[in-house]
């Protein structure tokens, strides 16, 4: 028996790499029809190929989410493609390495803009054309939310992150309960966000070992695998929720 994403149109912001595509692939895999945005055009067409290829129904636009139109754009055009919009994904980001006595303003505005507000419109945008039929969005935080980091050094992307959880409880309470709206917090995840992030390996080895009780990076399926818990009927007495999928990274 399904858990009723059978037909449900997903939008995936950030589809074309990494947790994106990871949650791409998983909903459409449990029947969603899927719209994969981000900057990348030939990622993504990629993952709609992966998709078809899987069985799956999938499209594609390549958008800037950091620009002031990009959440409006995403979800016409999802809309458009779908004929409605059941669940927003928000996975698209960066992840600059800037030292807070280095970061500059533009360091600032750029880190903010896809990651917070980008994050911010593509909700409002999705909430909009969800507002009669109903839907479930998850934003794509981090544990940079809610702890500090001596060597990832990104306080911009920190900031971002915190806001996304501000965002995310109060879409949950302005929208219940017609929209369920829920973040992740995933620790050190293999993508190519981290790529040149402690790139010895005896240097990664031994932060693992010190700061995840698991004592690994978690795999892209794993972060997937909560979203897909989070917009299907099993999450559906959860909203406002923020959810660490961090091998244990802040159990503490
Ligand atoms: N990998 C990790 O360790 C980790 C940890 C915590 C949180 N996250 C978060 O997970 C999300 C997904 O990251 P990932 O690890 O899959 O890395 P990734 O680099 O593979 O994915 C990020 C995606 O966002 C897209 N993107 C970036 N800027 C964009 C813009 N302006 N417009 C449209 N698309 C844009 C990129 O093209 C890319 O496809 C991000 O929000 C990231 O902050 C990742």
């Amino acid at each position: 028996m399904g858990r009723g994403l059978e037909d449900k149109v997903a939008l995936i912001a950030g589809g074309g790499s990494g947790i994106g595509r990871a949650t791409a692939l998983r909903l459409a895999s449990e029947g969603a029809r899927v719209f994969v945005v981000g900057r990348r055009a030939d990622r993504l067409e990629g993952v709609v190929a992966e998709v078809a290829e899987a069985g799956g129904e999938a499209s594609r636009l390549p958008v800037d989410l950091a620009a002031d139109d990009g959440g409006d754009r995403a979800v016409d055009a999802a809309v458009a493609w779908g004929g409605a919009l059941d669940i927003l994904v928000n996975a698209a980001g960066t992840f600059p390495y800037t030292p807070v006595l280095a970061l500059t303003d533009e360091d600032w505005n750029e880190a903010i803009a896809v990651n917070l507000g980008g994050v911010m419109r593509t909700c409002r945008a999705a909430a909009r054309a969800m507002a009669a039929s109903g839907g479930a969005i998850v934003n794509i935080s981090s544990t940079n939310a809610v702890m500090g980091d001596k060597v990832s050094a990104c306080g911009a992307y920190s900031a971002a992150k915190a806001g996304q959880l501000g965002l995310t409880k109060q879409f949950a309470a302005e929208l219940a309960p017609a929209i369920r709206v829920n973040a992740i917090l995933p620790g050190p995840v293999d993508t190519e966000m981290l790529d040149g992030w402690l790139d010895d390996p005896a240097e990664r080895a031994g932060w693992m070992d010190r700061y995840i009780p698991l004592a690994r990076l978690g795999a892209p399926g794993e972060i997937a695998s909560a979203v897909a818990f989070l917009v299907s009927d099993d999450g559906a007495y959860v909203t406002g929720a923020v959810i660490p999928v961090d091998g244990g990274m802040t159990l503490v």
